[in-house]
Parts: structure tokens; sequence; C-alpha cells
């Protein structure tokens, strides 16, 4: 973390060119888990799910799963950076979707408050951009922007030999209470894992006006 120069985050998406990296691999069970969610009907309320993803890049975890479900999906999707939110909105229209995408700063609570509880949460690509101090404010945030019942997808990359702090995130949702580990996808040749939890608690506090910001 805190490279000389900031993240290229076009180049980073031009990952995903090579359906054998690291990065299309996580794509493909980032989708799945999220097309698993939304067959299963415990993951809502009745009337259309809500899902929110944060730093959506592109939207290319999100918006080939909503095209592809009968479930009615109100989705709203945050990134930062205006060339990708473009590509996302583009991508959503070529797809026959409605999805609100805002160009905005997704640390920023106000930037989506007015959406959340959600059914469904992304943060793909964030965990591992941020700050210790900030991986365990977004994770208490992920239970305020929960429904009771919703879910939040996550994804964390491990950094070599015996370091993997994906752990630690399953550690610090484990020791916070209230969340049931759905899955936890875990590549033997790969750096990805991507977890899923249900909030399954009653949620307390506030939001703080910031979660994160990026530190890569
Ligand atoms: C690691 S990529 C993940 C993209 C996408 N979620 C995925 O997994 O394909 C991180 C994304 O976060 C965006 N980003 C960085 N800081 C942000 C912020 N404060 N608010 C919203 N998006 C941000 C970057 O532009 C980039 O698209």
């Amino acid at each position: 973390m805190s490279p000389d120069q900031p993240t290229d985050w076009h180049a980073w998406h031009q990952e995903y060119d090579d359906p054998g990296s690291s990065l299309s691999r996580r794509l493909t069970v980032v989708r799945e888990q999220l097309a698993n969610l939304l067959a299963d009907r415990r993951v809502g309320r009745p009337g259309p799910l809500t899902l929110l993803s944060l730093c959506a890049g592109d939207g290319r975890d999100t918006l080939p799963v909503l095209a592809a479900t009968d479930a009615q999906v109100t989705a709203v999707l945050v990134e930062l950076d205006p060339v990708l939110a473009d590509a996302a909105r583009a991508s959503a229209v070529g797809l026959g979707l409605d999805v609100d995408v805002r160009t905005d700063d997704a640390g920023l609570v106000a930037s989506w408050l007015d959406v959340v509880p959600v059914d469904v949460l992304l943060l793909c690509g964030v965990l591992g951009n941020i700050s210790d101090d900030d991986v365990r404010s977004t994770l208490r945030g992920a239970a305020l922007m929960l429904q009771q019942g919703g879910t939040v997808i996550w994804t964390r990359g491990a950094q070599g030999a015996g370091d993997d702090p994906s752990e630690r995130v399953r550690e610090l949702l484990r020791d916070a209470g209230g969340w049931e580990e759905v899955a936890f996808v875990k590549s033997d040749d790969a750096s990805y894992r991507v977890g899923v939890h249900r909030w399954e608690g009653i949620a307390a506090g506030v939001l703080a006006d910031r979660l994160f910001a990026f530190v890569s």
C-alpha cells in the first residue's frame, strides 16, 4: 500500500482482459455468489431487492448478473472515476438495465445514505486499498448499511506466503457478532479471496460521515 504513484484504475481493469488472470477468476466467483444470493429468497424482504456496490469500477461484477436474474433489483453503483462510471452506465444501458450509477466518493456516507439499508452490499476491491482502521470502520458500517438478513460480498487479496489479510477480515466479522459466514472462497493457486457474510444482528450505532479513503 502507499505506492509512490496512485494506482491507475483503468490499467488495473485491463487484467480482466485475460480470462485466466486471478482477477478474472475472482470475477467469476463474485458473479456466482451474487447470482446465488439473488436466487435465495432469504436475502431480502418482499418487493424489489436493493443492492449497493461501493467502488464499483465498470460494474462488470454486478451488471451481467442483474441482467440475467429473475429477481427485481434496485441497484446503486458508486464509482469515483468518471470514465469507469460512464463505462458502467453504458454497460447498464447495453444490458437493458435501469441502474443508478453515481460518480461519487464511496467513502463518504452522504454519497449513498439515501439508499441504505440494502439487501446486498458489494465491497469488492475495497478492503485491500484502505487502512486497517478504515477496514474496521467499514465493516462496522456494513452492519448499519444492511437490512437484517442482508448480505455483504467482499474481496481481499492475499499478499504472499503467510500473510492472508482475508483471515483478519473474517476474524473481525466473527468478533463483531451478528454475522453469519455464508461462503468463503479461497483460491489455492491465486491471491483472491471472496467472502459472503449475512447480517443477522441488530444494528446499533450511527454511521460516521466517512467510512474510508483509498490509500493506494
Ligand atoms: C480495485 S478496483 C475495484 C473495482 C470493482 N469493484 C471490481 O472489483 O472490479 C477499485 C475501484 O475503486 C475506485 N475508487 C477509488 N477510490 C474511490 C472512492 N473514494 N470512491 C469510489 N470509488 C473509488 C477506483 O476508481 C476503482 O475503480
